[in-house]
Formats: C-alpha cells, structure tokens, sequence
C-alpha cells in the first residue's frame, strides 16, 4: 500500500461494536470439490435481528458469483456487489438467500479459505477466511446450524469430512462419491471446516464421564500413520483431565484431527474436525525432539479444551479473542504442567513468555490484551493475546483460589454456552461466583505494556523486623501515555540468611496501589526475599540483590522457580555489567552453577534449565542501547568460562545422563536434556575432543533429540565433522519436511560469522520454498531471531530479511508479516542500526500492493 494509494486501510475500533443486522439460523453448504475450480452452493435462512431496515450485508472476496437468489427468485440484478461482499435490500422478516460461487483451492497460497495442500483440500476459516469460500456475514456472533454436501472424485478424495456427525455417504456420477454431515451445534462460521483426501486414520475411543462412547481419529498420510500415537495419548489425557478439572465433558460421538502440512498457523479448534499444522501431530523417536513431543500434546490438548473455552462457548467479535485463547492456553499449560514437571513447565512458559511477549509490550506493536483497534485482526494473534492473556488467567485463578477459580468457570459455561461472549462476561462470571471484587483487576484487560514491579527489604536487627516495601510502574505504549496501578498478586517468602529455611512459609501480597509496604516481625534471623515465586505476577523484577545473596537464593530457595530466577538474576547481572565495560568476578556464577550442577537433589530437567543462561535478547532487553554484536561476545564468553572451568563436571553430567537405549519417560527426556546442556557447554569451552563427542553422539543417536542436540553444536563450529552431520543428517532425512525444516533452521540459528552467506544459499536450495510456512519460518524466521547474524552491521541480514518479507507477502500476508516484529525495535538500536532497520521497514511500505497485514505491522513499526 504505497503512499499514493488510493484505498486507506479501513481501522476497525472496539468500542464500534453492533449486534448484527441479520442472523442466520441455518445453513447448508454444497460442495463440488476440485482442485482447480470448486463449486460453492449455500442456503442461508436469514432473519431480520431488531426492528430497522437496514439491507443484508455478505461479506466475501476472492470468488466469483454464478448465482443469486432470494426466496427461491433469481436476483442477481437486485444485489449490490461491492469490493468486499454483497449489499441487498429485504423487505420481510425472514428470506432464503441462495448463492451460487467459483473458487479456487489450488491458487489459493493465502492458506485463508478453501486450499490445497500436499494433494488434500481443506479449509482454514479463523478468523475472516469463511468468506474467502461463500458469500456470509463473517463475524464470530453469528451462530448457525451447518448441513454440508460435499461431493468429490473418488480416487483422488477417498476421505470426506466436515463438523459433526456423518449422515449420508454415497457414490455419484464419473467416479466421484459425496457425504453430508450435520452439526447439531449452532456455531459461529470460522469454526466451519472441511476436508478431502487420501487419508488414513488411527483410532482410538474415548469413554465420557457419563459413559458415553466417542471415537477418535487422527487422520493423516497413510504412510505417516505410525507418527500418531503420541498425540492420540494425548488427546485422550486432554479429555479426562477437562472431565476432572473443570468438569466438561466432550459433547459429540465423533472427534477427528486432520495433520496438514501448509498451515499458516499451530493448529485450529474446528468444531470436531480439529486441523493441525503436521509438526503438531507427527512424531516419532526418529524424527521429533522431546521438545517436539511436548509441543505436540500442548497444542493437541488446547485444540480440544476449546470445544468449551472458544466453541460452546464464543467470542462475541474479535476484540475479545483473549477470552478463548488466554483462557485456553492457561488450560493447556495446567495440564502439561500436571502431567509433568510444573516447576519446569513454568519455567518454559516464562522464558517464552519473555522472549516473546515481553519484547512486543515495550516496542511499538504493543497492544491491551483487549486492543483497542485493529487494520488486519490476523495480526493480533500474538504474545499478548494469547500467552499475556494466559498470565492474567493464572492471576483470578491466584486471586480466588481453585476452588472459587472453578466456581467461577461453571458459572461463566453455564450461563454463556451456546452465546457469544466477552471477556467482560468471564470477569463478571469470576467475581459473582467468588465474591472476590475484581473492579481494578479489569485494567489488565485494557492496559498495554509490562509493569515493572520494585521491591527493597529492610531488616532491623534490633526488633527482628523486615519491612518490604513494594512499588509498580508500567512504561507509556503507543497511544497510552499513562498507565494506571494493576492489581499484582506477588508470591513471596523470606528465607533465612543463616539457615535457608523458609521463615513465613508462602504469602501472597496483592499490590493495589503504586506502592505499598509490609511488616513482618518475630523473624528468627535476617532474611533474603523470595519475590513473585513461581512468576506469580507477569512483571520485570528491579531488585538490588547482592550476586552471594542470589546465589545463596539459587542453592536455598524452597521454590524452584524462584531458584531458577535467582540463577538467572546472578547470570543477567554479570553478563549486563560486563557489556557496560564494568570489572565483575564471574567465580560467583561459576560456583553458583557448580552447586546446582552438583546438587543430588534436583532432577536432571530442572538442573539443565538452570544452567542455561539468559538469551542475548534478555541481556539487551536489560541495556539502553543495543549493541547484539557485544551481547553476544560477552555471554559466548561466559559460556566458555563455564565450559572451561567445569569442564570435569560438565564431562560427568554427560555420561551419568547417557542411557543404553531410548526411553519416553519424564526421567529418560530430563537425562536427554542435561546431557545435552552440558554437550554445549564442553563445545563452549572450546575443548578439543567436543567436536568428535559430538559427532559420535551424532552417529550413535537412537533418537532426534540427541541427533539435533548434536547438530547443534557442530553447526556453531568449524569442524569438519560440521559438514559431515550436516550432509549425513539431510541425507537421512531429505523427502521428510518435518525433520528438512530443523535441517534448515539448525543453519539459521548457527553462531558462525558466515550465517548469512550460508542462509542466502539455504534459499536458493531446492528444498527451500516460500510457499509453505513451516519451511519459510524454519529459514527466514530463525534468521530473524538469530540477533548477531540479523544486526550484523553490513546491513547484510537486514537486506536479506526484507527481500523475503516482500516476496513472501505476494503468496502469504499472514506469514510474512509475522517476520516484521524484529524491525520495529529499532529505537534501541544505536543510530548506524536503528537508520537501516527503519529503511528497511519504509522498504517494504514503498512496495505496490502491499497486503493489509504487511502494511499494519510495517507502518506502526515505523512509529
Ligand atoms: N485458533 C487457533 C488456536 O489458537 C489459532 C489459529 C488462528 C489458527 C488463526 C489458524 C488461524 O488454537
Ligand atoms: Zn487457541
């Protein structure tokens, strides 16, 4: 969208909400499925919702009308077709509209609509593509009942699925055959979904809590049928832990999940048809990582606990997506935390958390998890909404306790199933039920930006005393100069300087105000302060905290977390005061590592997060003026230091964590992944023989983890083993496009100065193609974020960035305009980065035609 164009993006505000014109009870959709050109017959009943006469309005793009009807009269001459839809006047209360429309599947590499993808066609709808499909009201508060036809060649499309129960199936003429399926839940039109192709299903059944009998299935490739069983185990888990948990009970006989491989998102929560980006379903030991396995039963358990939290019960319009995905990602982080370690689990989800979200609440794409307004809303699918939305969540749930928590979730199921809802409803339904008043907690939902939450612990000896006296500040967004006090729920404890003990067990400290003090007298010793234990509160911690004192905290704290916060403090710390050219001693570190090393009684998969330090990206986040270049030279020092100094027990963690053969266990993937830190550590330290255990580790490997671990570490390094496991491993793999993205992204992410000479030849390889998202991003999108390759100060990484964004915007908008984040912190930049970061943004502003998406993050980036 150059400057000259004539059309300004049209900004969509929160508070312009208006209940629709017309509903639409029912709808029945016919299909004649092809890839080429696919034929569209909808009947919508419509029904005049209030007393005006205001016309009906469809939205609909990328199709071609064939034909229109009203009441079963052709009325092609009466509709108005406007850019985005159809315009018609109606005279009575409730009408027939018939539409008739072409579309085509196979050019659509948007990924939004009806598309084809490895030889399957399939839909993704969420948010505004039903109408890249069929003329309709296109808004999540529209509920209709679905009857589909769908009809197909039968050689190609043996498989015919939609939402709901199958209720006929048949042959037709010229070798085609067709299905209908009805889905007796009204819903809104992106939870529609359809698929055809050669599939085959693993199933499974699930019995409910009132014993009724669903059967399960993951439909995929049939050679891949053999990669679904983990993630069936964990759709099974999903169902009885929501059963136990919050009491919801899955609510049709059938529930299929579909794994394809172009998908421009995780995964989609369509109404019993679930549809999966094939990364989240597939695995294998073979092929998929622990982290892969995780991933997967995370992303299958949300796509299920939406069928309550996002389908029975909805969104009223866009604004309010953090009322199904915040919510729904707190229910998927419970339950992986409940199923494994909930220490690590929260550790995961706060490092993400701030390698994700806390960078875009201080930069200018910062929004409420609410926005306010939005130009394209597939660019609010973020940090924010989702993983923000989680914390807030996680803080009522804090606030009321569980039992009040799930006192409150009955009674919003309850009162809003079958509604579209607002995240008001959820808030009021938390506080009816709780008698908790929540009236300054609703600012979360409103204010944009990171509070950053002071805390100092005074300590009187003479009366045994500490008083800690907390204060919070949250920074201006963009379009929100001041901010208000948010309600902080702050975990804290206080821990012996002598002894370690806890001395007040846990107390929760809700912080109202800007500031606040607490006493706590009777102390039997002087205390170090445990804060906002097990991240309590989403906020930045500012704590003068001497390094013993955070080391002693590391070795002692009773909460994990908070030990693994204190760790991290003392590693930020000292890799900050080095960058700012400050005389530190790192024997602090180095000995705080050791003891968490040596300690027997933490388990493998705590010890290894532990000992990892803070990203790069943290250490800048914590500087005024980024230099990724120093960053990076002073933390890969400190690794080597470690690696150096520890080397004997770095050596002794990887051969008490090596193991005869493969094993799925919590114990078996805490060893892997040890072993795995300390394979990088003994490389960091620059020894001689790290090259070779790595390549045998390589060579030997039973299983991906220990394969990537591996790579890893070579790619970083100028061995010739590198080459070696770079060509042995695409060799092994090559045909595979799971395990082919990692080969590329392992490259992307490589701390050689040589990068991007190496990436720019990764896109240009046969294998390397924008056309599918997982690819674009397991290239493009690892380069962006490997930060001393991107800033490298040639511009070089910049350049090779914003070429692909524009290229990538003609096929797929969404995708490509997820790779602009990077660019938009440029005001942290010293002025020689900052100047080429900002071209590089007008770059991609001054290009025609322009997406919508593209230009929304562009433009405010540039801001
Ligand atoms: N609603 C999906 C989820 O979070 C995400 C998604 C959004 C997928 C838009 C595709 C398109 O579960
Ligand atoms: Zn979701």
């Amino acid at each position: 969208m150059s400057e000259n164009h004539s059309d300004t993006p049209v900004v969509i505000h929160r508070h312009a909400y208006r209940p629709p014109d017309w509903l639409v009870p029912t709808i029945a959709l016919d299909f004649a499925l092809d890839p080429q050109k696919t034929r569209v017959k909808a009947r919508l009943q419509v029904k005049r919702n209030g007393d005006h006469n205001r016309p009906l309005k469809l939205d609909g793009n990328n199709q071609k009308l064939l034909a229109f009807s009203v009441d079963g009269q052709d009325a092609q001459s009466q509709v108005k077709q406007e850019k985005e839809g159809l315009v018609i006047a109606l005279g009575g209360e409730a009408h027939t509209i018939e539409t008739e429309v072409e579309i085509s599947p196979e050019s659509n590499s948007q990924l939004m609509g009806l598309y084809a993808s490895s030889g399957l066609l399939c839909t993704q709808c969420e948010a505004e593509g039903f109408r890249r499909i069929t003329y309709f009201p296109d808004r999540p508060d529209i509920l209709s009942r679905y009857t589909v036809r769908m009809e197909a060649d039968e050689k190609a499309f043996p498989v015919l699925l939609s939402n709901g129960n199958l209720t006929l199936e048949g042959k037709s003429e010229n070798g085609r055959h067709f299905a209908l399926w009805n889905d007796p839940f009204p819903k809104p039109c992106y939870l529609f979904a359809l698929v055809a192709g050669n599939l085959a299903a693993y199933r499974d059944e699930f019995i409910t809590q009132s014993g009724r009998k669903v059967a399960l299935a993951i439909w995929v490739r049939p050679d891949d049928i053999n990669k679904t069983h983990h993630a069936m185990n964990a759709l099974k888990m999903a169902m009885a832990w929501d059963e136990k948990v919050y009491g919801r009970e899955y609510d049709l006989d059938q529930f299929n999940i579909v794994a394809v491989d172009d998908f421009n998102f995780g995964a989609m929560e369509n109404k019993s048809l679930n549809i999966f980006n094939s990364r989240y379903i597939l695995a294998d030991p073979d092929t998929a990582t622990d982290a892969d396995y995780d991933a997967i039963a995370g992303v299958v358990a949300h796509e299920y606990f939406h069928n309550w939290s996002g389908n029975r019960v909805t969104c009223r319009d866009w604004f309010q997506l953090s009322l199904k995905e915040g919510f729904t990602v707190f229910r998927d982080q419970s339950f992986s935390a409940d199923l494994g370690s909930p220490a690590v689990k929260r550790i995961e989800d706060v490092r993400s958390l701030r390698a994700a979200q806390f960078p875009e609440d201080a930069g200018p794409l910062a929004h409420p998890i609410q926005p306010d307004s939005y130009i394209e809303i597939s660019n609010f699918y973020t940090a924010t909404v989702y993983n923000k939305g989680a914390e807030i969540i996680r803080m009522m749930h804090q606030l009321l306790g569980a039992e009040k928590f799930r006192k409150g979730t009955d009674l919003y199921f309850e009162r809003h199933d079958g509604e579209a809802a607002t995240c008001e409803n959820f808030v009021a339904a938390m506080e009816e039920a709780s008698g908790v008043d929540l009236t300054d907690f609703r600012h979360w939902y409103h204010q944009a930006g990171t509070p950053e939450l002071k805390a100092s612990l005074k300590w009187d000896g003479a009366t045994k005393t500490a008083t800690l006296t907390l204060s919070q500040k949250t920074a201006a967004t963009p379009s929100q100069p001041e901010k208000q006090p948010v309600v902080l729920p702050v975990a804290i404890a206080l821990i012996g300087k002598q002894t370690g003990k806890n001395l007040i067990g846990e107390q929760l400290l809700t912080l109202t105000k800007d500031s606040e003090s607490y006493r706590f007298e009777n102390l039997a010793e002087e205390p170090l302060l445990s804060i906002n234990r097990h991240f309590s509160a989403p906020v930045t911690v500012e704590n003068q905290v001497s390094p013993e004192d955070l080391a002693f905290l590391s070795a002692n704290d009773d909460d994990p977390f908070a030990r693994y916060e204190a760790m991290q403090q003392l590693m930020l710390d000292f890799m900050v005061a080095r960058v700012r050219g400050e005389q530190v001693d790192p024997k602090t570190v180095i000995n705080a590592v050791e003891k968490t090393l040596t300690n027997k009684d933490l388990d493998n998969a705590f010890i290894a997060e532990a000992v990892i330090l803070p990203s790069e990206n943290m250490v800048g986040e914590k500087l005024d003026i980024v230099d990724p270049k120093r960053i990076a030279e002073i933390r890969d020092d400190l690794r080597k230091m470690l690696g150096q100094t520890l080397e004997k027990l770095w050596q002794q963690a990887y051969q008490s964590c090596e193991r005869p053969s493969y094993q799925y266990t919590p114990e078996a993937v805490g060893a892997r992944r040890l072993k795995n830190v300390a394979l990088s550590y003994l490389a960091a330290g620059e020894l001689a023989d790290a090259p070779s255990i790595a390549w045998l580790q390589f060579e030997k490997a039973d299983n991906m983890t220990d394969r990537r671990g591996a790579l890893d570490v070579l790619v970083n390094g100028f061995s010739p083993e590198r080459e070696k496991a770079l060509t042995a491993f695409y060799e092994r793999y090559k045909g595979n496009a799971l395990v082919i993205d990692k080969w590329f992204a392992v490259q992307a992410f490589s701390t050689r100065p040589d990068v991007i000479e190496n990436v720019k030849k990764l896109a240009k390889h046969p294998d390397f193609t924008l056309k599918n998202p997982n690819r674009a991003r397991a290239l493009i999108g690892s380069f962006a974020h490997n930060a001393r390759a991107f800033h490298d100060l040639s511009g070089e990484g910049y350049r090779f960035v914003t070429d692909m964004v524009i290229a990538l915007d003609k096929i797929n908008s969404q995708t490509a305009a997820r790779m602009i984040a990077p660019f938009g912190r440029w005001q942290r930049y010293g002025s020689d980065r900052a100047e080429m970061m900002q071209n590089a943004l007008k770059r991609i502003l001054s290009t025609p035609d322009l997406s919508r998406d593209v230009f929304e993050q562009a433009s405010k980036s540039l801001l």
